[in-house]
């Protein structure tokens, strides 16, 4: 069957969530953050994500903004940051992080080719409300999946069966797209058809299943799902 739907993750996927710590680090008076913004970005993503997989092998669902926000407080200790202004300024810049820069036309073009779209994240719903309607790309949605739905972080299975669900379809209609190994990689072991959007030519993560198609970003989506 061809692919009808094209579903993508949210947060490294759609927006960048480094952008965060980048940003803050660019502000007047900031200098503490010009080296250390890099490393604390990426403990509190890493953070954040351990806390998703944990939450969700124990059973302890919280929403995302809970792990979020227990993330960062892991990864400013780590770097010797005690300043509340600073982990205010960060959480509120995570409401508005940008999208990568050819998201808005790949989307309109999927869209235009008369591709079903969604993001299915494990953010909660008004954080992801928020991102999309920064980024201002709504217009080119079908439907914002949440996992709060269904109250257990991703890879748990019951969050893919979200969109099976939602657009009546069988995963073999389905062209899945992260940035994130393990996503594509749970994906793909799903059934989905997967891109694994690789900004950072990361090696490939040992799982289940590996996703079919690598790409460096995502201006390649539209013909990929068209080839499907
Ligand atoms: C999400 C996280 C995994 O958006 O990035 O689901």
């Amino acid at each position: 069957m061809p692919v009808t739907t094209c579903v993508f993750d949210a947060y490294g996927t759609l927006f960048d969530v480094a952008a965060a710590a980048r940003g803050l680090a660019e502000q007047p008076g900031q200098s503490q953050l010009a080296e250390l913004w890099p490393k604390l970005a990426a403990d509190w993503r890493l953070k954040q994500l351990q806390y998703t997989w944990l939450r969700a092998v124990t059973g302890d669902h919280v929403p995302f903004w809970d792990v979020t926000k227990d993330g960062l407080d892991w990864a400013m200790e780590a770097a010797g940051l005690d300043d509340p202004e600073m982990r205010e300024t960060l959480l509120a810049l995570y409401w508005e992080l940008p999208a990568y820069r050819e998201v808005p036309e790949m989307l309109a073009v999927l869209k235009a080719r008369g591709m079903k779209t969604a993001i299915l994240s494990n953010g909660s719903p008004d954080m992801l409300d928020g991102a999309v309607d920064f980024a201002g790309v709504r217009t080119w949605l079908d439907a914002v999946l949440s996992v709060e739905d269904v109250g257990i972080f991703k890879p748990a299975r019951v969050v893919y069966d979200m969109v099976g669900k939602r657009f009546d379809v069988t995963p073999d209609q389905v062209l899945f797209v992260s940035s994130n190994g393990w996503d594509a990689a749970a994906a793909a072991a799903y059934g989905f058809h997967t891109a694994w959007v690789n900004r950072a030519g990361e090696p490939m993560d040992r799982l289940t299943a590996d996703p079919a198609h690598v790409l460096s970003d995502l201006s390649g989506i539209p013909d990929l799902a068209g080839t499907l």
